[in-house]
């Protein structure tokens, strides 16, 4: 059985653009490949996070992983920070990694944009996603569009580790949605949604009000030609609405068109928000419950378990390949 592995950071509400672009896909893949799916709290902290903030953000991605459908009898669910190996060979992996690889990274350029002093966590980030996928031996990644750049860079340390010391790591491939790899901001269409915008308008979270959702996709800005047609290039917004719609009812984008077809833009949004809220109320209901019912502790752990297991094995071998004396 192939092997998936991916994560998301707890640094903030998570959006429909990370369910689109990659939860959502975690759920499909969990059927017929044997998943590892993680909260990077590690990730998290390479920008500064306040304690509490980030145990309760922890605490808010490993529910909605299990709200969103991840079943943790099928996928193992678990925290970055309970499998101390992924640091360990982030630092081996950071040892196989060039300065001007990670200058070239736009995640970090983008963070790092306008700051005095940028912490050098952000800067070897790609080297601890590296040895999160290389951990596990990972064949598919479901990311968004944003990781792709990662990902290769992922698949060029793994072939130099196979080249010096010799084939072991697989070559992980991106696992990336054909339509809504990247979800655009509601109010600026040439910017991903993210939550870290400072205008809440322009994003939605799964944790979001339905009356909100509503309200903010009545708010998103379109072009003026009130035609319900997918065509990126020339109709960026309507496209990325499109997008949300084709992922939250299921359709394909030939038969959003079909169904608007003459129609102006008040009828497509109005349902829209409503198809949004029917996907999301259910998985809020489930949310609160299983914040309530304390069972995250319990999947937190056996997660942790399974993924350590694997883990180890890694470890053991990569150690020895590069000449470390195994303990006794
Ligand atoms: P993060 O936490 O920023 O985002 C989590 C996932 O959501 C996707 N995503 C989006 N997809 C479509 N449209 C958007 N607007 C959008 N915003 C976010 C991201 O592509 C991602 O798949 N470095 C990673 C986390 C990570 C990881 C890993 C992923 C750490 N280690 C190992 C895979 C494998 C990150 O910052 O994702």
């Amino acid at each position: 059985m192939k092997r998936v592995l991916s994560g998301i950071q707890p640094s903030g509400q998570l959006t429909i653009g990370n369910y689109i672009g990659a939860m959502k896909n975690f759920v499909k893949l969990q059927e017929d490949h044997e998943c590892f799916f993680m909260v990077v709290d590690l990730h998290a902290i390479t920008v500064p996070q306040e304690p509490a903030m980030l145990r309760e953000q922890s605490e808010q991605v490993a529910a909605l992983y299990i709200a969103a459908g991840i079943d943790p009898t099928k996928a193992a669910i678990f925290l970055q920070s309970h499998v101390p190996q992924h640091a360990e060979l982030g630092w081996l992996l950071t040892t196989l990694t060039n300065m001007g690889e990670l200058e070239r990274m736009t995640q970090f350029k983008d963070k790092a944009a306008g700051k005095d002093s940028v912490g050098a966590g952000l800067f070897v980030y790609p080297s601890l996603m590296a040895a999160d996928i290389l951990l596990y031996n990972a064949d598919l990644v479901p990311v968004g569009d944003d990781q792709k750049q990662h990902l290769e860079l992922t698949r060029d340390i793994a072939g130099r580790f196979n080249h010096r010391f010799g084939e072991f790591f697989h070559v992980p491939e991106p696992y990336i949605p054909e339509v809504g790899a990247r979800i655009m901001s509601l109010d600026d269409a040439s910017k991903k949604m993210s939550k870290s915008n400072p205008n809440p308008g322009s994003f939605i979270t799964l944790l979001d009000d339905p009356a909100a959702i509503k309200k903010k996709i009545s708010r998103a800005k379109t072009d003026s030609e009130a035609l319900v047609k997918y065509d990126p290039q020339n109709k960026p917004e309507i496209s990325n609405l499109i997008g949300i719609y084709a992922h939250v009812a299921n359709m394909s984008i030939a038969e959003i068109e079909a169904k608007y077809e003459g129609q102006m833009y008040g009828p497509f949004k109005k349902e829209l928000g409503e198809a949004v809220a029917s996907m999301i109320e259910p998985l809020q209901a489930r949310y609160h419950e299983v914040r309530k019912s304390g069972e995250l502790y319990d999947v937190l752990h056996s997660g942790a378990e399974r993924a350590q297991e694997v883990a180890e094995k890694t470890m053991d071998e990569v150690k020895k390949r590069m000449g470390f004396v195994l303990p006794r």
